[in-house]
């Protein structure tokens, strides 16, 4: 695609040259440069992105599968691209594996409550770990009520990590999901997924992976590792807001029944009785984000072509230096210091909320998230009511974190 071609350059100007991928990146924010580090929030949006979701409303909006005009037909064949796209970025086997949803959220509710109230039963356990987002708990919580199953929790350490110990203690011949995020959005982690995958296999369980927080950070092959389900959002990964993948085998997926009913969703609709499309558009009932998914497509080729492997060095090298300067910081104390961790620096001061300290920063023109992060379990663990949270992208720069340790200096000053 039209990324910037990047070879042999110097770390700073490979990042410069990406950051000119990103119009938003010149915004100034209370007088001074941006410097987002919300990332894991929400991503920014590359050029290409936004030219192809223009384009698509400028020149080929139209409903889709429909029509039999010229319109439709061009709009079908691009969203269908995007959901090829897709499926070459994640390793699926087919298209039929590639649902589109709204986000990870809707993933998530689609499997627990299609294959969930078809499968679970008085009994049965769902296993899923304290560090999760609450769309990987709150889903399941109201899934087991409704069938009589039972939600059960492997504990975190105080570093934030699970141990394979646990999770074998807690994986028995009644378990038959485990729901497991790839990188913990309020701590960082990194889960070992693969040896979870393999635990809840040999005992006949399944494995729904959240990789809303991992998409961007972490290369992912669905034939390497071989979970059952896989969750992201589109704008988490540089494309647009409204836009997710539920990776599902396409054995899961035919077994199960439709979630959402509605058009597109049925191949013969009768009042005695309808019957339902093939995969993947039985899980799709209505009018989908057309341009997302075209806008989606773009983006995990844009992604592609950075390379995930150089986002990934990059951004291990950003997390080591903020967290090596934030923990020299008096008062200060990181929540989440797994030994695998990637994105995510999260911590707590002395001294200071972290919603006034995100507003200070703000005035700064820094941006990071204050509080909770949709995981009040993990707040829990750690006894504190929220954390501040600097999430980074391959766009920042070692710079962008001097800016936030300045920031957070002159906050301490302030308040301290
Ligand atoms: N889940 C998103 C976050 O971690 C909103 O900030």
């Amino acid at each position: 695609m039209n990324s910037t071609a990047v070879t042999d350059l110097n770390s700073d100007d490979q990042v410069a040259q990406w950051r000119a991928d990103f119009p938003i990146l010149k915004t100034q924010v209370n007088g001074h440069p941006l410097v987002y580090l919300d990332n894991g929030a929400t991503t920014q949006k590359p050029q290409v992105v936004i030219d192809a979701v223009s384009h698509y409303y400028e020149n080929t909006n139209s409903n889709i599968h429909r029509g039999v005009h010229q319109l439709s037909e061009l709009a079908t064949a691009a969203y269908e691209n995007g959901r090829e796209q897709v499926r070459r970025f994640i390793g699926a086997a087919s298209v039929k594996e590639v649902v589109f949803t709204r986000g990870t959220t809707e993933s998530i509710n689609l499997v627990a409550n299609s294959w969930g109230m078809a499968n679970l039963k008085a009994g049965d356990e769902v296993l899923v770990t304290e560090m999760e987002h609450h769309s990987n708990i709150v889903p399941w919580q109201m899934v087991t009520e409704r069938t009589g199953a039972l939600l059960k929790v492997v504990p975190i350490n105080d570093a934030g990590e699970i141990s394979l110990d646990d999770v074998r203690g807690l994986i028995n011949d009644r378990t038959r999901m485990v729901a497991i995020s790839q990188l913990s959005n309020a701590l960082g982690t990194i889960n070992p997924v693969k040896e979870v995958i393999e635990m809840a296999h040999q005992a006949g369980a399944i494995v729904l992976v959240d990789g809303a927080q991992a998409i961007a950070h972490i290369p992912v092959d669905m034939a390497d590792l071989n979970c059952d389900f896989y969750a992201f959002s589109g704008h988490k990964i540089f494309g647009p807001t409204g836009t997710g993948v539920l990776y599902g085998k396409e054995a899961l997926l035919e077994a199960m029944p439709p979630w959402q009913g509605g058009g597109d969703m049925i191949r013969i609709v009768r009042f005695e009785k309808s019957t339902w499309n093939d995969l993947p558009y039985k899980f799709e009932a209505g009018t989908p984000n057309i341009a997302g998914g075209i806008g989606l497509g773009v983006a995990l080729d844009y992604v592609s072509d950075v390379g995930l492997e150089k986002i990934a060095a990059h951004e291990t090298e950003l997390l080591n230096y903020a967290s090596r300067k934030l923990q020299e910081l008096p008062g200060l104390k990181l929540i989440g210091t797994a030994k695998n961790r990637a994105s995510i620096a999260s911590f707590v001061l002395d001294q200071l909320h972290a919603h006034d300290l995100g507003t200070i920063l703000d005035s700064e023109g820094i941006a990071i998230r204050a509080g909770h992060h949709c995981a009040m379990p993990v707040m829990q663990h750690y006894g504190v009511a929220a954390t501040a949270r600097a999430s980074f992208a391959f766009y920042n720069t070692f710079s962008e974190v001097d800016r936030l340790m300045d920031g957070l200096n002159k906050a301490v000053e302030m308040f301290g």
